[in-house]
């Protein structure tokens, strides 16, 4: 069976600018899959001794991934400007570029020493002038997304597409080296009997959040009135794919120990890529009050509060926050 490669699902949906963007990210994220394979051969498993902006350890393979990515993304001519889950401030490419991207290298980096499913998140942005790069350009709602996606490193390498129509799903063929589509029309159960949430920091959410996992967990007993089933894979990635092919609903709440941070995920690196493409594929992206994408972003680097997944399981969990 002949599949439909990549090029020829951006040849119909995207425009050439855009075409050429989405095609160096993958081509990186199939050289950055070629490392992850060969994990503790390649000798780049491991802490790279340095702290990100964040405060946390980088492993060696973020940094890797970081910098494969922000080379590709520079030699290419379409792209403006970058900005990174692991870089301080924005990086320059093309001044004439007509697209910003902003990514999160290696998504789930805890599970590498552990050989488990890690990922590269990505957003489109259109550029928003054709002088000096600043961060204020990055600073879009994600409504404004032209393309967002994520590659998953699994037991077969993944990318999850969109741009802006629908979502699409390749798989990575090390044969040809190519990504050829095997999912179309991506379609995400309005309804889920499974939930996604770090459960170890349920004393520090606010109190509408406990209210709803407290009657998730009483399950038939509860006014639910039905069970429900828990998963945990400790990488974003992982889980939105997972609710993408069976339904589900991701929670990273806020919660209290830190004021200055609403949530532990980061808005334009993870929670407008992935929102873009639960949207697109029929499900909800919030932050609990509000669609995540109607956010305007005050700094690259800010958290947000997430819950998304199955469209009538998130409205069922903002309905809590609204009494
Ligand atoms: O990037 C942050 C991240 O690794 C996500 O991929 C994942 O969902 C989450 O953090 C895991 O958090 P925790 O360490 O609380 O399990
Ligand atoms: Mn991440």
């Amino acid at each position: 069976m002949s599949r439909t490669t990549l090029a020829a699902y951006l040849d119909a949906n995207a425009t050439a600018d855009l075409t050429a963007v989405v095609t160096r990210i993958a081509d990186c994220c199939a050289a950055i899959q070629e490392q992850l394979r060969l994990g503790d051969l390649a000798g780049v498993l491991g802490s790279a001794g340095a702290d990100n902006v964040q405060g946390e350890t980088q492993k060696k393979l973020d940094v890797i991934a970081n910098d494969m990515l922000k080379d590709a993304l520079q030699a290419c001519p379409q792209v403006r400007g970058i900005a990174s889950e692991e870089e301080d401030s924005v990086v320059a490419a093309n001044t004439a570029g007509h697209f910003l991207v902003t990514y999160d290298p290696l998504d789930g980096s805890s599970n590498i020493d552990i050989n488990s499913m890690v990922g590269t998140i990505f957003s489109i942005l259109p550029a928003q002038s054709d002088g000096e790069l600043s961060e204020a350009e990055f600073l879009q709602p994600g409504r404004k997304q032209s393309a967002a996606g994520y590659v998953l490193y699994g037991p077969s390498v993944m990318l999850v597409l969109t741009t802006g129509k629908g979502v699409s799903m390749f798989t990575f063929e090390p044969g040809s080296r190519q990504f050829l589509q095997t999912v179309s029309n991506v379609s995400i159960d309005r309804d889920t009997r499974e939930f996604a949430v770090n459960m170890s920091n349920q004393r520090f959410w606010a109190s509408p959040m406990q209210e709803y996992v407290r009657d998730l967990l009483s399950g038939s007993d509860g006014p639910r009135g039905k069970n429900f089933n828990m998963r945990w894979v400790a990488a974003m990635v992982a889980e939105v794919h997972r609710i993408i092919n069976r339904g589900g609903i991701f929670m990273y709440p806020y919660d209290n120990r830190d004021p200055s941070k609403p949530g532990k995920l980061r808005l334009m690196y993870e929670g407008n890529p992935m929102s873009m493409l639960i949207e697109q594929a029929g499900g909800k992206a919030s932050t609990a009050y509000a669609p995540i994408m109607e956010v305007t972003p005050t700094d690259i680097h800010q958290r947000v509060s997430v819950v998304m997944g199955s469209a009538d399981e998130v409205d069922t969990a903002m309905a809590y926050h609204k009494k």
